[in-house]
């Protein structure tokens, strides 16, 4: 119906359509997208790398914290990314929301390693492989390890010995390299042990290095030693595979690891994940065995009580002409707890990557899709809300459990390290060998730090050992 050439209806329903615009508006306006995060992208391109690893993480981390609060962006590499400064956002970030943010590492990084590797993925194949990592490293498999790793750690430390200078860093790298072919390969020819160090060492030098295809280049050579990495592989493989042996070791697990249709692992998954498994257990753990050697240089006292703890270990096995038992480590509290305190005070694991695979709000923040995401566990290791006087090494504050998820040296949730109680035990058998048998003094103790990229003490802690028997006259 129309009144004089006007639509009627459009009369009676404009207060309704008012009504709806209205309605409208407000909606919008409660709805309103989240913002991002406070903080600073810095330059373009580069944003703020620069000032990230050009100094003490802590005072970037800190800096930004008491500036934005405990979510703030920034840009590194050209990357949007946001970081997190509290053990809920950590939580949120690898426990309870995990689904929603990815493991990322630059593409060069990746094929160095090796694609197929474990910690790039999520999902499916990221669940079945980390059953047969995690079951070759757990209690049950590293209880039969003690007496090699006490094998090695005591020829180690005694190579120290005489009293010329060592990199202590340099060497425990050489120490945690040769506990990781073990678990991973058993009894392994010298001539393939000596090709996977010869190869791991050009690989490692080009990790870090401008990725070059130009011949010659530390990158390019660093691809090359991989691939000769992945034929040393091969042949054990094969090895292994002639002689119809089922090994409890990672190699034999992943050799025999199937999947629910029968499908066993390609020879490139099984490469990949054992660089993999050398690349995360190598310098982390020197790095730790370092800081641990500096802590108790710095304290004498403190290096006193472990000795005591020490001794009566000592003293039970007859001097140490018996091997520890898998019971005595299991009882070293003192040595427990500096272990515990040198993997908070050095933080070596400052942060890790994510990538938002989703736009996903954060206590009303956006963490847009796409964007980086950083759990700084340095920042929350080093919070006075959790640790009281942060900056102080001070065992005996784990005398009481930290508050939850707050102390996570080794990560949390699905992607948590695999190989915290193997590192752990490494460290129990370095300790009781090094100060029952060995005496040592840091030639330079320059205060600082030096960022490869896992913090160690400046100049990887240089330091003369000497055997106790022989260091009653002083050499
Ligand atoms: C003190 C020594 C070590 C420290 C501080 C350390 C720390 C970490 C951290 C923080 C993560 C989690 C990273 C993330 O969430 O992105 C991780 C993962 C991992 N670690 Fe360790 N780690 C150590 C030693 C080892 C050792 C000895 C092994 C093996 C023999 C190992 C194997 C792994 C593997 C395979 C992963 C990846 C797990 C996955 O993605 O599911 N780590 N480590």
């Amino acid at each position: 119906m129309e009144m004089g050439g006007f639509p009627f209806y459009l009369v009676l329903s404009l207060p309704v359509l008012l009504t709806c615009i209205l309605m409208s508006i407000n909606k919008r306006k409660t709805k309103q997208r989240p913002k991002l995060p406070p903080g600073s992208m810095g330059l373009p391109y580069i944003g703020e790398t620069y000032k990230l690893y050009s100094r003490n993480p802590n005072v970037f981390f800190s800096t930004k914290e008491k500036r934005y609060g405990k979510i703030f962006k920034t840009n590194l590499l050209g990357c949007p990314s946001v970081m997190l400064t509290s053990p809920e956002a950590a939580r949120f970030v690898l426990v309870t929301h995990a689904h929603l943010f990815k493991p990322t590492y630059p593409k060069c990084k990746e094929q160095l390693i090796g694609p197929s590797a474990l910690f790039f993925h999520q999902g499916d194949y990221h669940t079945r492989l980390r059953k047969f990592v995690q079951g070759s490293l757990s209690l049950e498999a590293i209880r039969n390890l003690v007496s090699d790793i006490e094998t090695i750690a005591i020829s180690a430390l005694e190579s120290w010995s005489g009293g010329h200078i060592v990199n202590t860093y340099e060497e425990m790298k050489k120490f945690s390299f040769n506990i990781g072919i073990f678990t991973i390969f058993g009894r392994l020819d010298a001539k393939y042990k000596e090709e996977l160090k010869e190869n791991y060492l050009i690989l490692d030098k080009g990790y870090n290095s401008f990725p070059s295809i130009l011949p010659g280049t530390l990158y390019k050579n660093a691809v090359l030693a991989r691939k000769r990495l992945s034929q040393t592989l091969s042949e054990i493989i094969c090895q292994r595979k002639e002689r119809r042996l089922e090994e409890k070791d990672l190699l034999g697990r992943l050799m025999n690891a199937t999947d629910e249709k029968g499908d066993i692992l390609t020879e490139d998954q099984i490469s990949d994940n054992i660089i993999g498994v050398f690349f995360a257990a190598r310098d982390t753990t020197a790095s730790v065995l370092t800081w641990i050697l500096k802590y108790l240089h710095d304290d004498p006292t403190l290096l006193e009580a472990v000795k005591v703890e020490q001794e009566a270990i000592y003293e039970q096995n007859d001097k140490g002409s018996r091997p520890l038992t898998w019971a005595q480590t299991r009882e070293m509290p003192l040595t427990y707890k500096v272990i515990q305190e040198s993997l908070r005070m050095a933080s070596i694991v400052s942060f890790t990557f994510r990538e938002a695979v989703a736009d996903v709000e954060y206590q009303g923040y956006l963490i847009p899709k796409g964007w980086k995401v950083l759990p700084l566990f340095r920042s929350i290791h080093h919070n006075p809300d959790f640790f009281t006087d942060p900056e102080s090494f001070n065992p005996s504050r784990f005398e009481v459990a930290p508050k939850p998820n707050t102390f996570l040296p080794f990560g949390n949730g699905v992607h948590a390290c695999p190989g915290n109680e193997l590192a752990k035990l490494e460290m129990f058998i370095v300790v009781h060998h090094l100060v029952t048998k060995f005496r040592w003094e840091v030639v330079e103790s320059k205060s600082g730090i030096q960022y490869n990229p896992f913090p160690v003490p400046q100049g990887g802690l240089r330091a003369k050992f000497w055997k106790k028997s022989s260091s009653n006259n002083g050499n």
